[in-house]
């Protein structure tokens, strides 16, 4: 039960996920979506972030961001409170100047441009509707601003509020929609206006977790259904491994690393993203040569190559891929500490040479047992050993 498994292989998950042939497939409502056919070394690059810093009286929060936004990507800034997506964001917008670097939009500079006329569009986390207007003004703004012909608004807006299924909503003032439904009429008034990108921070922060997780399969249809790039900004690491063709994972003011949803959380190229990006069992070893990893005083398979030889490494292994054996066997030994049910699986602590492992599993042990643990080759992930504090 897991949720990215190797090529050639159909898995089903618990939580609404099919792999097979390296895809991942999510189905909802009995509809099978593929969300992995972006193409990111193919798709044109639309927008660069070169060396962008940001200082705010003396305090340093973006401190040299380079990224390549592709056209039709959706991509997410993913990072902890603080760690800069905001100010990243309201950079591109234009509401804010940066200290140092660029941002260009096919191939010139935007930073001398004002707000309005940056082919991007912003959705707060707030939704900052007209309270004083209903529905159909709210999305009609930006064209009446643009002194665009009635017919032409009408025209847009029904056809906005049949994309974000708001039909026959466009006379109800703001104040009465729910949470879900004002968001909704906040994408619509900035989809209306038809940018190149949409920038969109944290826009489901406020829903609760059912309405978010179904605003999340809409918005990613709509971005599908619109064609147009997404920057989508959460903290939250399901939400970015659910939507995302690309996710950029931040830490103060730094890119981590930048990769697909699969990449990102099969090969995290350090301990700090492995962290963020689900729960992971992280031990330190050895690279005794191609192919060939210690840890635990013992020699394992695996499939990383181009270390030194014996070059310390981090060994990193998802909870999902520790499987719990006969003792006999095994060549990592350990004592069960705690077995916790979660639901979907039981979350079992086993003790190993004074050190924690968590597994996740569907069998059950008990506290006190002495277990083995195996892992398959291709679940042993090594990444560079490297000192982040
Ligand atoms: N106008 C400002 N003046 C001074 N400091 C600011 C200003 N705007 C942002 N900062 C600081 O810059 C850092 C990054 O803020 P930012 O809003 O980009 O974070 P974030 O990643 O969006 O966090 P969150 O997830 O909480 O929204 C923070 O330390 C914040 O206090
Ligand atoms: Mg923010």
């Amino acid at each position: 039960m897991k949720l990215f498994k190797k090529k050639e292989e159909v898995n089903i998950s618990m939580d609404n996920t099919v792999t097979a042939n390296n895809n991942v497939y999510l189905f909802s409502n009995n509809k099978i979506k593929n969300t992995d056919n972006f193409n990111r070394n193919q798709a044109k690059t639309l927008l660069e972030i070169r060396n962008l810093s940001k200082e705010f009286n003396g305090n340093i929060v973006l401190k040299g961001i380079n990224l390549e936004i592709k056209e039709n990507e959706f991509m997410t800034f993913l990072g902890p409170s603080g760690c800069g997506k905001t100010t990243t964001l309201r950079i591109i917008a234009g509401f804010d100047e940066p200290t140092s670097g660029d941002v260009v939009f096919e191939g010139s500079s935007i930073l001398n441009l004002p707000p309005y006329e940056r082919p991007v569009n912003t959705v707060f986390q707030k939704y900052a509707l007209f309270p004083h207007m209903n529905v159909y003004d709210n999305i009609a703004f930006g064209l009446k601003m643009m002194k665009t012909h009635n017919d032409e608004i009408k025209d847009k807006v029904l056809h906005m509020l049949k994309m974000v299924k708001l039909e026959g909503f466009e006379h109800r003032n703001v104040d009465s929609l729910s949470g879900g439904q004002q968001q909704r009429v906040a994408i619509a008034r900035a989809l209306i206006l038809e940018p190149k990108v949409l920038l969109l921070d944290e826009p489901l922060g406020a829903l609760d977790l059912k309405l978010r997780q179904e605003m999340q399969y809409e918005l990613k249809e709509m971005q599908r259904k619109v064609g147009i790039t997404f920057i989508f900004v959460t903290h939250d690491q399901e939400e970015a491994l659910t939507m995302s063709d690309t996710i950029v994972v931040m830490r103060d003011g730094l890119i981590q690393q930048v990769g697909s949803p699969i990449e990102i959380y099969n090969e995290p190229k350090n301990r700090y993203v492995a962290n963020f990006i689900g729960e992971s069992n992280i031990i330190e070893g050895t690279m005794i040569e191609d192919y060939k990893v210690k840890f635990e005083n013992e020699v394992f398979d695996c499939i990383d190559r181009g270390f030194k030889p014996n070059q310390d490494i981090d060994v990193v292994i998802r909870p999902e891929d520790l499987l719990i054996i006969p003792k006999d066997n095994a060549k990592i030994i350990g004592v069960v500490e705690s077995v916790i049910f979660k639901g979907v699986h039981y979350e079992i602590c086993v003790i190993v040479n004074g050190k924690e492992y968590v597994i996740h599993s569907t069998d059950r042990s008990k506290v006190g047992d002495i277990v083995g643990l195996d892992v398959d080759a291709e679940d042993i992930h090594i990444m560079e050993k490297e000192m982040v504090g």
